[in-house]
C-alpha cells in the first residue's frame, strides 16, 4: 500500500485552503468576526422551517430550486432562467470557476514552456465597442486583434496570451480570500491586481496603464462593496470596467443590501456579468446555505449544468422562500445595521481609530496605541471576538463585523478599557 498523502493530487496537496473565520462556542462571546446578521431570521421564516420539518425529510428537494428562481425572478424582474440558485454563493462561485476558465496547462507543455517569454500581463487591449454583445464563442476567447496602435502581432505571443487569459481567474486586492483558492484548486492561474488607494476601484485608463490587469481574463472577480474594506463602487465606475472585460465578470455583492446602491442591473443588461448574491449576511440565513446568481440565461445555463443535481437542500429553499415574504422585516434590519454602523464608526474614531467608510455590515479600522495583532488577542481577553487579515494590505486593521447596538456598546467599552480611557 503506498503512503496516502502521496495518493492526493499534488495540486491538492500543495494548497493553503481557505480559513474561515472561527465559530468558538464561548459562553458569552460577542462574535463580531464573521460579518453575521446580529438578528435573528423573521417569526414568519422560522415558522416556515419548523413548519417543514416532519416526514418529509426522506425526500429529496426540488433539484432546481424552481419556487424560489420564479419568486427571485419576480423581485429582479428577470426569467428564472436568468437565476440558478447555490449552496451558499460560495459554491457558485466555485462553479463559476470551473464553468468559465481552463485549468492551466500541465508543466512542459508550449504553454508554460512560453512562460520565459515574460511579456507584460496585459499589452493595451482594444476596447470592446458599447453595448457589444459576448462573442459568440466561449467567454473570454474573444479573437485578439492587432495592438493598440495597429501595428505587428506576434501570432505565436498572441497565442500564448490568450491562453494564459483562458486560464486566468482574476480579482483585486484586498477582496474575498476565497477567489485565489478555488483558482488555485482549479489549476487555474490567479491575477490578482491591487486595488487604488483607500481601497478604490482603479479605472479602466489607469488598469491599462498599469499593464498587469488582464481584459481577456476568463474570469473576473469583484467584491462589491469590497470585503474587507467596506468601500463601495458606483454602479457607473462598475459598468465602464465591465464593459471593457471580454470574459466573465462576478459582481460579488455579498453585502450589497447594507449600501446605497447595487449593480443588479449589470446582469440583466450585460451579457457577460453575474451579479451574485447571498441570504447569509443580509437575511440571517448563514446555516442554511442559499445564495444564488443571477445573469445571462447562457452563463446561469452553463453553472446550472455542471452544479449537484440537488445543491441546495429543502428547508433552505422553504427558509429562502419565507424569507421573501417578508422583506419589511429585513429591511428594518438593514436599517438598524446601518445606524449602528454610524454610531460605531463615530465612536472608534473618537477613541483615535482611523475608521473606513463603509457600504457592509462591518468596518476596517486601524487601531492607535497597539498593532492590530495586539488588539485581536485583548478584545479576545475581554471575549469579544473580531477579525484580523496577516495579509500586508491589511494587517494593520481589524474588522469589525456590525453586531447590536448591546454587542457594539461593549466593543467600545473595552476598546476604551484597553487604552485606558475613563
Ligand atoms: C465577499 C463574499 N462573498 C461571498 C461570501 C460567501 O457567502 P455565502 O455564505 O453565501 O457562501 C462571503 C462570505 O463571507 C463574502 O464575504
Amino acid at each position: 500500500m503506498k503512503n496516502p498523502h502521496s495518493l492526493v493530487r499534488p495540486i491538492v496537496r500543495a494548497l493553503h485552503p481557505y480559513v474561515p473565520g472561527e465559530q468558538p462556542k464561548i459562553k458569552g462571546l460577542i462574535k463580531l468576526n464573521t460579518n453575521e446578521n446580529p438578528y435573528p431570521p423573521s417569526p414568519k421564516v422560522l415558522a416556515a422551517i419548523k413548519a417543514a420539518v416532519d416526514g418529509r425529510l426522506r425526500l429529496y428537494p426540488n433539484p432546481t430550486a424552481l419556487k424560489l428562481r420564479e419568486k427571485l425572478a419576480k423581485l429582479h424582474r428577470c426569467r428564472p432562467e436568468s437565476i440558478v440558485v447555490g449552496n451558499g454563493s460560495d459554491e457558485l462561485l466555485a462553479l463559476a470557476t470551473r464553468a468559465f476558465v481552463e485549468p492551466a496547462a500541465p508543466t512542459g507543455s508550449h504553454l508554460n514552456a512560453g512562460s520565459h517569454r515574460r511579456r507584460p500581463m496585459s499589452r493595451p487591449t482594444p476596447s470592446p465597442l458599447p453595448g457589444r454583445e459576448l462573442a459568440s464563442s466561449a467567454p473570454g476567447v474573444a479573437p485578439l486583434r492587432g495592438g493598440a496602435g495597429g501595428g505587428f502581432v506576434d501570432p505565436i505571443e498572441s497565442q500564448f496570451e490568450l491562453e494564459r487569459s483562458r486560464s486566468t481567474v482574476q480579482f483585486f486586492t484586498s477582496s474575498y480570500s476565497l477567489y485565489p483558492v478555488l483558482a488555485a484548486i482549479h489549476g487555474a492561474r490567479s491575477n490578482a491586481v491591487p486595488l487604488a488607494k483607500r481601497f478604490a476601484l482603479p479605472s479602466v485608463p489607469e488598469l491599462r496603464r498599469g499593464k498587469r490587469w488582464d481584459f481577456q481574463a476568463a474570469l473576473t472577480f469583484i467584491t462589491t462593496p469590497n470585503a474587507p474594506s467596506g468601500r463601495g463602487y458606483a454602479t457607473a465606475e462598475l459598468e465602464t470596467l465591465c464593459r471593457a472585460q471580454r470574459g466573465v465578470v462576478v459582481l460579488d455583492e455579498a453585502y450589497v443590501d447594507f449600501a446605497d446602491e447595487n449593480a443588479l442591473a449589470l446582469a440583466l443588461r450585460l451579457p457577460n456579468v453575474l451579479v451574485a448574491r447571498t441570504f447569509s449576511k443580509a437575511y440571517s440565513l448563514c446555516y442554511l446555505r442559499i445564495g444564488y446568481f443571477v445573469g445571462h440565461p447562457d452563463l446561469i445555463e452553463a453553472v446550472d449544468k455542471i452544479r449537484d443535481s440537488y445543491n441546495v437542500n429543502g428547508l433552505g429553499q422553504i427558509a429562502a422562500l419565507a424569507t421573501l415574504g417578508d422583506l419589511a422585516y429585513y429591511r428594518g434590519n438593514f436599517r438598524k445595521v446601518i445606524a449602528t454602523r454610524s454610531r460605531l464608526s463615530n465612536e472608534l474614531a473618537a477613541l483615535g481609530f482611523e475608521v473606513f467608510p463603509s457600504q457592509t455590515n462591518f468596518l476596517l479600522a486601524r487601531p492607535p496605541l497597539f498593532t492590530a495583532e495586539q488588539w485581536l488577542a485583548k478584545l479576545r481577553a475581554r471575549k469579544i471576538l473580531v477579525r484580523w487579515f496577516r495579509l500586508p494590505e491589511v494587517k494593520d486593521y481589524l474588522r469589525i463585523s456590525i453586531g447590536t447596538n448591546v454587542e457594539t456598546a461593549a466593543l467600545a467599552k473595552a476598546a476604551k478599557e484597553i487604552l485606558g480611557r475613563p
